[in-house]
């Protein structure tokens, strides 16, 4: 009754920000994303008839809210209805990067927390119906399931909301060069900033746009078209942060640092290294380039003073039981 995972941090090309419902968490639009190879967590779940309560620990983390406990015990509930098991279960999670700085961390850690759970009851499902249980979890933690480029898809409502594989993992050799900027975790989580998404005055014309948006995106990772591909994820990016300034209070998920290595991002690709940068929520830079070019970019991004960390990645797997 032992199972552990090892489940990916994603980044999206074409953002999840806002939701038509926000306990099951269907999202406004579809989102398009890529695996990480090089930022992930791992999980062990064990069920066990003697534990009165569920315990849970946390690897590496000095602070850990009850929130996040909660949410964990969420997926096991649902694993446990489903599997007919009343068993408690202990828990053991570690990330090997920095949570709620903007490296979705929910998403690699709550989709290893389904994956291990349903391992350890040897619980077989297929990748859709896995990837909807993670998504009740955290929206992004559905992208984390599928190997490579991936779309979630918002569909007609909880039943038909997941994601699937749309390019293979070796389809492109895109790198995601992630500039670490802080080690503190943000004031205003993704899921409240999802909630306050609606009121921005300019929520209706970014939904409005999003179709077009994917399906433009696909086609240009069709193509291997890089420089359309760069210029359209930027834009992206910043369009979804003019939501969050914009809202009701007003979201800032970036500090000086992000900032300057936006700034940077900005003039080398002018002078001579085609990168662009994409934020999720926290103040994190990802910084999309040519596999050829990311070392060259980690290399820069450790110059700039503030940068703690700068971690290449590749397009990577999903999410696997290792046991
Ligand atoms: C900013 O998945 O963290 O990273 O569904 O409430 O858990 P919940 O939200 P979460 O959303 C973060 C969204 C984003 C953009 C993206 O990855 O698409």
């Amino acid at each position: 009754m032992k199972a552990t995972a090892k489940s990916p941090a994603n980044i999206a090309f074409i953002k999840y920000w806002g939701k038509i419902d926000l306990k099951s968490r269907v999202p406004e639009n579809n989102s398009i994303s890529m695996c990480l190879s090089d930022l992930y967590s791992l999980c062990t779940v064990e069920f066990r008839k003697d534990l009165k309560t569920d315990e849970i620990e946390f690897k590496n983390e000095a602070v850990v809210k009850e929130k996040e406990k909660e949410r964990i015990v969420r997926v096991l509930e649902r694993v446990r209805k489903l599997g007919r098991v009343k068993w408690k279960a202990r828990i053991v999670t570690k990330n090997n990067f920095p949570k709620a700085t903007g490296i979705a961390s929910s998403a690699s850690g709550l989709s290893a927390v389904t994956v291990a759970a349903l391992g350890a009851l040897g619980m077989k499902m297929s990748e859709k119906e896995v990837s909807k249980l993670a998504r009740l979890a955290s929206g992004t933690a559905s992208r984390s399931i599928p190997d490579g480029w991936v779309e979630w898809m918002k569909g007609t409502g909880q039943e038909d909301s997941y994601s699937k594989q749309v390019f293979p993992v070796d389809w492109w050799q895109i790198s995601d060069v992630v500039g670490i900027v802080t080690h503190k975790m943000k004031k205003v989580s993704s899921t409240e900033g999802h909630v306050l998404a609606s009121t921005s005055p300019f929520y209706k014309a970014r939904i409005q746009g999003m179709d077009e948006k994917v399906r433009k995106i696909k086609q240009l990772i069709k193509k291997r078209d890089f420089s359309r591909f760069g210029r359209l994820v930027e834009s992206e990016a910043l369009n979804m942060h003019a939501i969050c300034m914009t809202s009701k209070p007003a979201i800032i998920y970036w500090n000086e640092i992000t900032v300057k290595v936006m700034r940077e991002v900005m003039r080398w690709r002018e002078r001579d290294l085609e990168s662009y940068f994409t934020i999720d929520a926290g103040p994190s830079v990802h910084v999309i380039c040519e596999k050829k070019n990311a070392k060259e970019i980690a290399r820069r991004l450790r110059k700039i003073e503030g940068v703690k960390r700068a971690v290449i990645n590749q397009v990577g797997v999903g999410a696997r039981l290792l046991t």
